[in-house]
C-alpha cells in the first residue's frame, strides 16, 4: 500500500519586510541579504498570529475537500508552542470541528517536528488504511531586532493530509537518520527569541546533510543521478544552495543542471516568506511542485534538519496529475496580499508580539474575512476567533 501526501495547505501572515529596506536600515550592502543570505522578503507575525492560528489557517486551505470523519490522527509539530502542557493541536481540532475520536498531540525537535509528525502519520495510516492524518508544522522564527539572525526570520505554516493512495507524493520505505546532542540553536523556557551559534549551526547542517545523504544512497543502492529533485530544510535559501552544491559535486552536466533547476524551483516561497522552521522543508516541496515540471513517478529526495540536532533523509515519488491538487494562484495571492512594513513598523510589530496581552484584553485582527487569529486570553485561557 502506498502512503503519502495527499493535500498541502500553506499560510503566512499578512505583513512583510523587504530585505533591501532592512539592509539599508542595518547599514549592510543589500546584496549581502539578497545574494549572500538568499532572501528577498520576510513575513512578520503580529501579536494576533501565533503557531496555532497559522496552523488552523493552513489547514483551512483544504479542509472542505476532505472527509473529516476519516481523520483519525492530528499531529502538530512546532518550536513556537503556546502552552507548556496543552497541545496546540487541540485548539486546531476544535476550530476545525474534528471528531472526538481523533488521536491528537504535539511534537518537538526544533525544525524536525513536522518530519517526525510525517513519519508517525505514515505508520498510523499503514495500520489504519481507511483513516487519514492531518499533520501541521507552524512556526515564527525570531532572533531579535538588529541580531545577525534577524535576516533569517519568518512566519508561516504548512498543513499536510496523509493518506493511502496519495495524490501528491508517495513516500518510499526507509530513511537515513542521524542525531547528536549539540548546541547550535536553542530557545530556553521563558524566551521568545532563539539563541544560536550561527556559524557553527550552518556547518553542522552541512555535515549532517552529507552524512544522511551518503548513507541513504548506500542503503538504497541509489546514486545522486537517480534523483529528479532534492529539497532541503531552508533556514535561508543560501544554506540549501550550499547543501545542493555538496549533492551535485562531481556529477555530470545533465544531473547538475537538473538538480540546480529543481533547487531554484524549491526556494521560491522561502525567499519571500523566510524561515518557518518545522514547515520549511514542506514549503520547499510546495514550491518545487508549483515551479518545476516533474514527470509522474519523479524521485524527490527530502533533507530534514532540526537543531539540537537531528537530521533525516528520505524520499518520495511524485504522483501523476499532482498539479490538480495545488492552488498556485491562491498561494501567490497569499504572498501578494501582504502589507509591506517600513523597518520601523516591523520593529514595533515584532517587539509588540513579544509581549503577552493583559489577561482579559480582547485583541482585534486586521486580517481578511475568514482568517483565524489569537484574540487574547480569558482567565489565562487562549482564545481563537475567526474574522
Ligand atoms: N554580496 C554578496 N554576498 C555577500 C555580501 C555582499 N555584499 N556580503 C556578505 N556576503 C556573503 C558572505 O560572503 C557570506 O557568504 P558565505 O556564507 O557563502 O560565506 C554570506 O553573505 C553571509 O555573510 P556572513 O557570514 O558575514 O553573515 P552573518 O555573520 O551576518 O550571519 C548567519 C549569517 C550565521 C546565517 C546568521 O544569519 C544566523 O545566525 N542565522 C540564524 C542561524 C541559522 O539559520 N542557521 C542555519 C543552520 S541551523 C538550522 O537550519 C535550523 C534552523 O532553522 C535555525
Amino acid at each position: 500500500m502506498q502512503v503519502g501526501i495527499d493535500k498541502i495547505g500553506f499560510f503566512t501572515p499578512n505583513k512583510y519586510v523587504d530585505m533591501v529596506d532592512l539592509a539599508h536600515a542595518r547599514n549592510e550592502d543589500p546584496n549581502k541579504y539578497l545574494i549572500g543570505i538568499g532572501q528577498k522578503q520576510m513575513s512578520v507575525a503580529d501579536q494576533t498570529q501565533d503557531a496555532v492560528s497559522m496552523g488552523i489557517n493552513a489547514t483551512l486551505r483544504y479542509i472542505d475537500q476532505i472527509d473529516k470523519k476519516k481523520v483519525g490522527l492530528l499531529v502538530f509539530g512546532t518550536e513556537s508552542s503556546v502552552d507548556q502542557s496543552k497541545s496546540a493541536s487541540l485548539f486546531v481540532k476544535s476550530a476545525l470541528n474534528l471528531r472526538p475520536e481523533v488521536r491528537t498531540f504535539e511534537v518537538k525537535e526544533a525544525c524536525f517536528g513536522l518530519t517526525a509528525s510525517l513519519m508517525i502519520a505514515r505508520d498510523f495510516v499503514r495500520v489504519h488504511s481507511d483513516e487519514t492524518a492531518i499533520i501541521i508544522g507552524s512556526d515564527i522564527a525570531r532572533y531579535g531586532v538588529g541580531t545577525p539572525g534577524e535576516v533569517t526570520q519568518g512566519a508561516g505554516s504548512i498543513s499536510l493530509l496523509i493518506k493511502s493512495d496519495p495524490a501528491i507524493l508517495a513516500l518510499n520505505d526507509g530513511h537515513s537518520a542521524y542525531s547528536q546532542d549539540i548546541n547550535d540553536f536553542w530557545r530556553p523556557n521563558g524566551s521568545k527569541l532563539a539563541m544560536v551559534d550561527g556559524k557553527y549551526s550552518t556547518q553542522v547542517y552541512l555535515d549532517f546533510f552529507k552524512n544522511v545523504f551518503d548513507k541513504y544512497k548506500e542503503d538504497k543502492h541509489l546514486e545522486t543521478k537517480d534523483f529528479d529533485a532534492i529539497i532541503y530544510h531552508l533556514p535561508f535559501t543560501k544554506q540549501g544552495l550550499k547543501a545542493n552544491r555538496i549533492a551535485i559535486e562531481n556529477q555530470d552536466e545533465e544531473t547538475t543542471n537538473r538538480l540546480q533547476n529543481s533547487f531554484e524551483a524549491s526556494k521560491q516561497l522561502s525567499m519571500r516568506v523566510g524561515n518557518v522552521y518545522t514547515a520549511s522543508l514542506y514549503m520547499s516541496l510546495l514550491s518545487l511542485l508549483e515551479n518545476d515540471e516533474l514527470d509522474s513517478d519523479a524521485l524527490v529526495g527530502l533533507f530534514s534538519y532540526g537543531s539540537g540536532a537531528m537530521a533525516e533523509f528520505f524520499s518520495g515519488n511524485v504522483v501523476a496529475d499532482y498539479q490538480k491538487q495545488l492552488d498556485e494562484k491562491g498561494d501567490l495571492a497569499l504572498l501578494d496580499r501582504r502589507q509591506r512594513l517600513t523597518v520601523k513598523e516591523y520593529e514595533d510589530t515584532f517587539n509588540n508580539a513579544l509581549e503577552e496581552p493583559k489577561d482579559g484584553e480582547e485583541l482585534s485582527s486586521d486580517e481578511a474575512e475568514g482568517v483565524w487569529y489569537f484574540a487574547g486570553t480569558k482567565n489565562h485561557i487562549r482564545q481563537y476567533k475567526q474574522k
